[in-house]
């Protein structure tokens, strides 16, 4: 028997129905990941990365093709799949604490209110935001919004966090938190993570492996490209290294050629 990867996308294409007739967004695409990795996926606005990371999520209904999760057919939403999208899609009218606790309450059957509380505040200390658990999404700051919404994703225990553009809207500098965040929460949690990023940097600074995008219609995996910058990673050593620099080049090159001369991906 074939040995399958913990997340496993075996030949996605996906196709969406319009006026014009049938659109294909995705082309057979295959794509493996282990357990524990970090992989950022990159590609032109409009590629196919959302339809990818929504097929993965449940979301969207592959046309052809099977995604397994540590071996169980992905065939709908699950709190298995924990998603942190670039609008961080808080209930306006639920305390943070509230907002993540019902992320929590959906996945820790069993647990006792108290022991729920304790799992709550403990994750949302790990984005550094336990002191304003009692505060509103509308008084917070872009920046700390995002921080609630990964602090409820991986509450949840996900065995795949995937994250669609999370830190897209925010400014560079409190983009830049925000990668310090996650880079420390897979240093202490070792996630599989599926990111969708347009920020290069962002790209090779986090991920274990850059799986870039050819453009559509009918997107398909053009590079995949590891990037061996050791773990734990911290920015200012990261940005250093050999292996940085390199991964950087070819994604930047991957991106412009692919931009200028589209013609060039058939193959
Ligand atoms: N529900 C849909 N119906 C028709 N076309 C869609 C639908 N969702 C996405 N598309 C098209 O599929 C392509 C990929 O979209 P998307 O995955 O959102 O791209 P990205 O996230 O890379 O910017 C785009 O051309 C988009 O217009
Ligand atoms: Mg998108």
């Amino acid at each position: 028997m074939k040995q399958r990867s913990y997340l496993a996308l075996e030949d996605i294409t996906v196709e969406f129905p319009t006026r014009g007739g049938t659109f294909c967004a995705l082309d057979t695409i295959n794509l493996s990941i282990d357990k524990g990795q970090f992989v950022a996926l990159i590609g032109h606005s409009g590629c196919g990365k959302s339809t990818l990371l929504n097929a993965v999520a449940g979301l969207v209904k592959p046309t052809r093709g099977v995604i397994f999760l540590d071996g169980d057919v992905v065939d709908a939403p699950g709190p298995d799949r924990a998603v942190v999208f670039q609008d961080h899609s808080l209930l306006p009218w639920l305390t943070v604490e509230e907002n993540v606790r019902l992320a929590v309450d959906k996945t820790s059957a069993g647990k006792s209110k108290g022991e729920r509380k304790d799992w709550v505040m403990h994750n949302l200390d790990l984005v550094q935001m336990g002191h304003a658990a009692a505060k509103r999404p509308g008084e917070l700051s872009g920046g700390m919004k995002q921080r609630v919404g990964i602090a409820r994703a991986i509450a949840m225990n996900p065995r795949v966090l995937l994250m669609d553009e999370p830190f897209g809207a925010l400014d560079a500098l409190t983009r830049a938190a925000l990668q310090d965040v996650v880079m420390e929460l897979q240093a202490r949690l070792n996630n599989t993570v599926l990111m969708i990023t347009h920020d290069v940097d962002e790209a090779v600074l986090l991920a274990d492996r850059v799986v870039m995008m050819t453009n559509g219609p009918a997107a398909r995996i053009g590079e995949d490209r590891a990037v061996n910058i050791a773990r734990p990673r911290n920015r200012l050593e990261a940005i250093d290294t050999a292996d940085y620099a390199d991964a950087r080049h070819a994604v930047i090159h991957f991106l412009h050629e692919r931009y200028r001369n589209p013609a060039s991906l058939a193959a």
